[in-house]
Protein backbone atom coordinates (compact mmCIF):
# COMPACT_ATOMS: atom_id res chain seq x y z
CA UNK A 1 0.00 0.00 0.00
CA UNK A 2 1.14 3.33 -0.41
CA UNK A 3 2.30 5.35 2.40
CA UNK A 4 1.71 9.21 2.30
CA UNK A 5 3.09 10.16 5.16
CA UNK A 6 6.27 8.81 6.31
CA UNK A 7 9.18 9.94 8.38
CA UNK A 8 8.93 13.55 9.67
CA UNK A 9 5.12 14.01 9.31
CA UNK A 10 4.84 11.31 11.97
CA UNK A 11 7.43 12.76 14.45
CA UNK A 12 6.05 13.79 17.43
CA UNK A 13 6.96 16.95 18.86
CA UNK A 14 8.01 17.62 22.62
CA UNK A 15 7.19 20.69 24.52
CA UNK A 16 9.95 22.87 23.27
CA UNK A 17 9.23 24.65 20.27
CA UNK A 18 10.66 23.01 17.12
CA UNK A 19 12.30 20.20 18.89
CA UNK A 20 11.69 16.94 16.87
CA UNK A 21 11.34 13.36 17.69
CA UNK A 22 10.84 10.53 15.52
CA UNK A 23 7.53 9.28 16.68
CA UNK A 24 6.77 7.03 14.08
CA UNK A 25 7.38 3.59 16.37
CA UNK A 26 8.42 1.41 13.77
CA UNK A 27 10.81 -1.33 14.31
CA UNK A 28 13.12 -0.06 10.88
CA UNK A 29 13.83 2.88 13.14
CA UNK A 30 14.95 1.14 16.03
CA UNK A 31 18.92 1.04 16.98
CA UNK A 32 20.46 -2.37 16.44
CA UNK A 33 23.60 -2.33 18.55
CA UNK A 34 22.28 -2.47 22.30
CA UNK A 35 23.26 0.41 24.48
CA UNK A 36 22.77 -1.74 27.58
CA UNK A 37 23.58 -5.18 28.41
CA UNK A 38 21.44 -5.71 31.43
CA UNK A 39 18.79 -3.74 33.45
CA UNK A 40 18.48 -4.27 36.98
CA UNK A 41 17.89 -8.51 36.85
CA UNK A 42 16.81 -8.18 33.31
CA UNK A 43 19.21 -9.33 30.04
CA UNK A 44 18.78 -7.16 27.40
CA UNK A 45 17.25 -9.34 24.01
CA UNK A 46 16.62 -7.12 21.38
CA UNK A 47 14.94 -3.48 20.28
CA UNK A 48 11.77 -4.13 19.49
CA UNK A 49 10.51 -0.90 18.84
CA UNK A 50 11.25 3.08 19.35
CA UNK A 51 9.34 6.39 19.47
CA UNK A 52 10.12 9.82 20.83
CA UNK A 53 11.53 9.41 24.47
CA UNK A 54 13.47 6.50 23.78
CA UNK A 55 14.04 2.79 22.58
CA UNK A 56 11.79 -0.35 23.88
CA UNK A 57 13.59 -3.70 24.31
CA UNK A 58 12.54 -7.43 25.09
CA UNK A 59 14.69 -8.61 28.07
CA UNK A 60 14.54 -11.41 30.34
CA UNK A 61 15.10 -12.38 33.74
CA UNK A 62 16.47 -15.96 33.04
CA UNK A 63 16.21 -17.00 37.00
CA UNK A 64 12.36 -16.66 36.78
CA UNK A 65 11.93 -17.19 33.11
CA UNK A 66 10.04 -13.99 33.17
CA UNK A 67 9.78 -11.59 30.02
CA UNK A 68 9.52 -7.93 30.19
CA UNK A 69 9.43 -4.78 27.94
CA UNK A 70 12.29 -2.31 29.23
CA UNK A 71 11.96 1.37 27.93
CA UNK A 72 15.35 3.04 28.03
CA UNK A 73 14.88 6.93 28.13
CA UNK A 74 17.21 8.65 24.93
CA UNK A 75 19.78 10.33 26.44
CA UNK A 76 18.77 13.80 25.10
CA UNK A 77 16.25 13.88 27.81
CA UNK A 78 19.04 13.63 30.63
CA UNK A 79 21.21 16.30 28.41
CA UNK A 80 18.65 19.08 28.08
CA UNK A 81 17.83 20.54 31.04
CA UNK A 82 14.68 21.89 30.26
CA UNK A 83 13.46 18.66 28.93
CA UNK A 84 14.99 16.81 32.53
CA UNK A 85 12.66 18.99 34.59
CA UNK A 86 9.90 18.00 32.30
CA UNK A 87 10.37 14.47 34.07
CA UNK A 88 8.69 12.46 31.03
CA UNK A 89 9.49 9.45 32.58
CA UNK A 90 8.50 9.97 35.75
CA UNK A 91 5.08 11.38 34.78
CA UNK A 92 4.70 8.10 33.06
CA UNK A 93 5.61 6.27 35.54
CA UNK A 94 3.45 8.42 38.18
CA UNK A 95 0.25 8.26 36.00
CA UNK A 96 0.60 4.78 34.44
CA UNK A 97 1.53 2.57 37.54
CA UNK A 98 -1.43 3.17 39.12
CA UNK A 99 -3.58 2.22 36.83
CA UNK A 100 -5.25 -1.30 36.83
CA UNK A 101 -7.02 -2.14 33.64
CA UNK A 102 -6.78 -4.98 31.15
CA UNK A 103 -6.67 -2.53 28.00
CA UNK A 104 -3.86 -0.20 30.14
CA UNK A 105 0.11 -1.38 29.91
CA UNK A 106 1.36 -2.58 33.33
CA UNK A 107 4.28 -1.05 34.72
CA UNK A 108 6.45 -0.59 38.15
CA UNK A 109 6.52 2.13 39.79
CA UNK A 110 10.14 2.92 39.97
CA UNK A 111 12.70 3.96 37.38
CA UNK A 112 15.85 1.85 37.18
CA UNK A 113 18.69 3.32 36.60
CA UNK A 114 21.46 1.36 34.46
CA UNK A 115 25.04 2.34 33.14
CA UNK A 116 25.39 1.62 29.64
CA UNK A 117 28.24 0.62 27.77
CA UNK A 118 29.37 4.04 27.34
CA UNK A 119 29.61 4.65 31.80
CA UNK A 120 26.33 6.88 31.12
CA UNK A 121 23.60 6.60 33.75
CA UNK A 122 20.45 5.48 31.60
CA UNK A 123 16.77 6.07 33.30
CA UNK A 124 14.51 3.13 32.38
CA UNK A 125 11.22 1.75 32.66
CA UNK A 126 10.26 -2.30 33.21
CA UNK A 127 6.99 -3.17 31.48
CA UNK A 128 4.75 -5.87 30.51
CA UNK A 129 6.08 -7.18 27.44
CA UNK A 130 3.21 -7.61 24.64
CA UNK A 131 4.60 -9.93 21.95
CA UNK A 132 3.10 -8.87 19.15
CA UNK A 133 2.52 -5.17 17.08
CA UNK A 134 1.29 -1.87 17.31
CA UNK A 135 -1.47 -0.71 15.08
CA UNK A 136 0.73 0.18 12.53
CA UNK A 137 1.06 -3.33 11.39
CA UNK A 138 -2.73 -4.09 11.18
CA UNK A 139 -3.31 -1.00 9.27
CA UNK A 140 -0.25 -1.27 6.87
CA UNK A 141 -1.50 -5.25 6.24
CA UNK A 142 -4.97 -5.04 6.27
CA UNK A 143 -5.19 -8.59 7.12
CA UNK A 144 -8.02 -8.02 9.74
CA UNK A 145 -12.17 -9.09 9.50
CA UNK A 146 -14.47 -6.19 10.19
CA UNK A 147 -15.31 -7.62 12.90
CA UNK A 148 -12.06 -7.94 14.35
CA UNK A 149 -11.47 -4.29 13.74
CA UNK A 150 -14.55 -3.35 15.39
CA UNK A 151 -13.55 -5.94 18.21
CA UNK A 152 -9.81 -3.92 18.28
CA UNK A 153 -11.84 -0.83 18.33
CA UNK A 154 -13.99 -1.66 21.55
CA UNK A 155 -11.48 -2.91 23.86
CA UNK A 156 -8.98 0.27 22.93
CA UNK A 157 -12.50 2.30 24.15
CA UNK A 158 -12.61 0.92 26.98
CA UNK A 159 -9.26 1.20 27.89
CA UNK A 160 -9.63 4.61 26.64
CA UNK A 161 -12.57 5.16 28.95
CA UNK A 162 -11.10 3.98 32.34
CA UNK A 163 -8.32 6.75 31.60
CA UNK A 164 -10.65 9.76 31.39
CA UNK A 165 -12.72 8.42 33.74
CA UNK A 166 -10.01 8.86 36.52
CA UNK A 167 -9.10 12.25 34.65
CA UNK A 168 -6.31 11.48 32.72
CA UNK A 169 -6.29 12.74 29.26
CA UNK A 170 -3.55 10.44 27.14
CA UNK A 171 -2.89 13.73 24.86
CA UNK A 172 -0.80 11.13 22.07
CA UNK A 173 -3.56 8.90 21.01
CA UNK A 174 -1.85 7.04 17.81
CA UNK A 175 -1.41 3.76 15.95
CA UNK A 176 1.94 3.31 17.82
CA UNK A 177 0.57 3.73 20.69
CA UNK A 178 -1.86 0.67 20.71
CA UNK A 179 -0.18 -2.29 21.14
CA UNK A 180 -1.54 -6.28 20.22
CA UNK A 181 -0.19 -9.44 21.23
CA UNK A 182 -0.23 -11.75 18.17
CA UNK A 183 -2.99 -13.55 18.94
CA UNK A 184 -4.87 -10.71 19.45
CA UNK A 185 -5.94 -11.85 23.02
CA UNK A 186 -4.31 -8.78 24.38
CA UNK A 187 -4.72 -5.18 23.61
CA UNK A 188 -3.19 -2.35 25.60
CA UNK A 189 -2.97 1.22 25.63
CA UNK A 190 1.00 2.61 25.94
CA UNK A 191 3.14 5.55 26.16
CA UNK A 192 1.95 8.28 28.80
CA UNK A 193 4.71 10.30 28.44
CA UNK A 194 2.41 13.09 27.82
CA UNK A 195 -0.32 12.55 29.62
CA UNK A 196 -2.52 14.51 31.96
CA UNK A 197 -3.79 14.02 35.19
CA UNK A 198 -5.08 16.11 37.18
CA UNK A 199 -8.14 16.18 39.69
CA UNK A 200 -9.31 18.98 38.47
CA UNK A 201 -9.23 18.72 34.75
CA UNK A 202 -12.16 19.25 34.00
CA UNK A 203 -12.15 22.66 35.05
CA UNK A 204 -8.80 23.62 34.65
CA UNK A 205 -7.81 22.85 30.99
CA UNK A 206 -4.34 21.92 29.84
CA UNK A 207 -2.68 24.67 28.04
CA UNK A 208 0.68 22.50 27.06
CA UNK A 209 2.28 21.56 23.72
CA UNK A 210 3.34 17.94 22.48
CA UNK A 211 1.77 15.26 20.26
CA UNK A 212 2.09 14.16 17.18
CA UNK A 213 0.66 16.50 14.54
CA UNK A 214 -0.90 14.59 12.31
CA UNK A 215 -3.04 12.95 14.89
CA UNK A 216 -3.50 16.07 16.72
CA UNK A 217 -7.02 17.42 17.41
CA UNK A 218 -7.67 21.11 16.47
CA UNK A 219 -7.65 22.63 19.80
CA UNK A 220 -4.26 20.77 20.06
CA UNK A 221 -2.90 22.17 16.99
CA UNK A 222 -4.13 25.41 17.96
CA UNK A 223 -2.34 25.43 20.92
CA UNK A 224 -5.53 25.73 22.94
CA UNK A 225 -6.51 24.25 26.26
CA UNK A 226 -7.93 20.73 25.82
CA UNK A 227 -9.88 18.13 27.09
CA UNK A 228 -10.72 14.21 27.05
CA UNK A 229 -12.40 15.11 23.48
CA UNK A 230 -8.74 16.01 22.08
CA UNK A 231 -8.17 12.25 22.71
CA UNK A 232 -11.86 11.47 20.97
CA UNK A 233 -10.71 13.46 17.90
CA UNK A 234 -7.15 11.67 17.84
CA UNK A 235 -8.52 8.38 18.41
CA UNK A 236 -11.03 9.40 15.20
CA UNK A 237 -7.93 9.89 12.96
CA UNK A 238 -7.09 6.44 14.19
CA UNK A 239 -10.39 4.40 13.49
CA UNK A 240 -10.13 6.36 10.29
CA UNK A 241 -6.93 4.75 9.48
CA UNK A 242 -7.65 1.51 11.15
CA UNK A 243 -10.97 0.93 9.07
CA UNK A 244 -9.88 2.39 5.62
CA UNK A 245 -5.82 1.73 5.46
CA UNK A 246 -5.51 5.90 5.06
CA UNK A 247 -5.80 9.16 7.13
CA UNK A 248 -8.43 11.13 5.95
CA UNK A 249 -6.37 14.36 5.19
CA UNK A 250 -4.40 13.59 1.74
CA UNK A 251 -1.95 15.91 2.54
CA UNK A 252 0.07 15.89 0.55
CA UNK A 253 2.32 17.85 2.71
CA UNK A 254 2.50 18.32 6.54
CA UNK A 255 1.63 21.92 6.79
CA UNK A 256 -1.49 20.54 4.37
CA UNK A 257 -2.38 17.77 7.13
CA UNK A 258 -2.52 20.48 9.37
CA UNK A 259 -4.85 22.70 7.83
CA UNK A 260 -6.64 19.99 6.77
CA UNK A 261 -6.88 19.05 10.05
CA UNK A 262 -7.93 22.28 11.81
CA UNK A 263 -10.23 23.70 8.92
CA UNK A 264 -14.04 22.69 9.01
CA UNK A 265 -14.45 23.78 5.30
CA UNK A 266 -11.81 20.42 4.37
CA UNK A 267 -14.74 17.93 4.05
CA UNK A 268 -13.38 14.35 5.23
CA UNK A 269 -14.65 11.65 2.78
CA UNK A 270 -16.72 9.07 4.17
CA UNK A 271 -14.75 6.12 5.65
CA UNK A 272 -16.70 3.65 3.29
CA UNK A 273 -15.88 5.41 0.33
CA UNK A 274 -12.55 3.70 0.90
CA UNK A 275 -13.85 0.47 2.27
CA UNK A 276 -17.11 -0.39 1.08
CA UNK A 277 -18.19 -3.00 3.94
CA UNK A 278 -18.17 -0.46 6.44
CA UNK A 279 -21.69 0.23 7.38
CA UNK A 280 -23.43 3.69 7.33
CA UNK A 281 -23.71 3.78 11.27
CA UNK A 282 -19.67 3.23 11.48
CA UNK A 283 -19.45 5.70 8.85
CA UNK A 284 -21.46 8.25 11.46
CA UNK A 285 -19.42 7.33 14.66
CA UNK A 286 -16.39 7.76 12.82
CA UNK A 287 -17.58 11.24 11.42
CA UNK A 288 -18.59 12.43 14.84
CA UNK A 289 -15.33 11.51 16.47
CA UNK A 290 -14.01 13.94 14.21
CA UNK A 291 -15.89 17.03 14.44
CA UNK A 292 -13.63 20.11 14.87
CA UNK A 293 -15.70 21.80 16.90
CA UNK A 294 -15.01 19.53 20.24
CA UNK A 295 -18.93 20.33 21.51
CA UNK A 296 -20.40 18.26 18.68
CA UNK A 297 -17.95 15.22 19.03
CA UNK A 298 -18.83 12.48 21.50
CA UNK A 299 -18.47 14.10 24.90
CA UNK A 300 -17.16 10.96 26.30
CA UNK A 301 -15.77 8.05 25.23
CA UNK A 302 -18.40 6.18 27.13
CA UNK A 303 -20.92 7.43 24.56
CA UNK A 304 -18.50 6.29 21.66
CA UNK A 305 -18.04 2.69 23.18
CA UNK A 306 -22.03 2.75 23.60
CA UNK A 307 -21.94 3.25 19.75
CA UNK A 308 -19.31 0.60 18.33
CA UNK A 309 -21.23 -2.25 20.59
CA UNK A 310 -24.30 -1.19 18.81
CA UNK A 311 -22.41 -1.74 15.55
CA UNK A 312 -20.99 -5.09 16.73
CA UNK A 313 -24.08 -6.28 18.23
CA UNK A 314 -25.53 -5.79 14.49
CA UNK A 315 -23.15 -7.83 12.76
CA UNK A 316 -23.09 -10.60 14.97
N1 LIG B 1 5.25 -3.09 26.63
C1 LIG B 1 5.60 -3.20 25.34
N2 LIG B 1 5.67 -4.42 24.75
C2 LIG B 1 6.01 -4.51 23.44
N3 LIG B 1 6.33 -3.48 22.64
C3 LIG B 1 6.28 -2.24 23.17
C4 LIG B 1 5.92 -2.03 24.54
N4 LIG B 1 5.95 -0.71 24.80
C5 LIG B 1 6.30 -0.12 23.64
N5 LIG B 1 6.51 -1.02 22.65
C6 LIG B 1 6.91 -0.71 21.25
O1 LIG B 1 7.80 0.39 21.28
C7 LIG B 1 7.23 1.53 20.61
C8 LIG B 1 7.60 2.79 21.39
O2 LIG B 1 7.08 2.72 22.70
P1 LIG B 1 6.45 3.99 23.42
O3 LIG B 1 6.11 3.65 24.83
O4 LIG B 1 5.36 4.53 22.58
O5 LIG B 1 7.71 4.96 23.42
P2 LIG B 1 7.83 6.50 23.10
O6 LIG B 1 7.38 7.19 24.34
O7 LIG B 1 9.28 6.66 22.85
O8 LIG B 1 6.96 6.81 21.92
C9 LIG B 1 5.73 1.24 20.53
O9 LIG B 1 5.16 1.86 19.40
C10 LIG B 1 5.69 -0.27 20.42
O10 LIG B 1 5.86 -0.68 19.08
MG1 LIG C 1 4.97 6.22 21.51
Amino acid sequence: MKRLFRGKDDQRVDHEEGVQEDGNGQQTGVQSDLELSHVGPYEIIAPIGSGGMGTVYKAIDRSRDASVAVKVLDRRYDLDKKRRKRDYLGREILIASALNHPNIIRMSNQIVEQEDRNGNVRRCLIMELVDGHNLRRFIENRELSMRQMVDLAIQLCQGLDFLHQHGIVHRDIKPENFLFSRDLSKVKIVDFGLSKSDSSWRTRWFKEGGGTRRYMSPEQLAKKSLDARSDIFSFGLTLYELFTGRHPCPGPGANDIMRQLRDSRFRFDLPSKHNPEIPPHLDRIILKCLRRNPNKRYQSVTELLLDLQRVAEARI
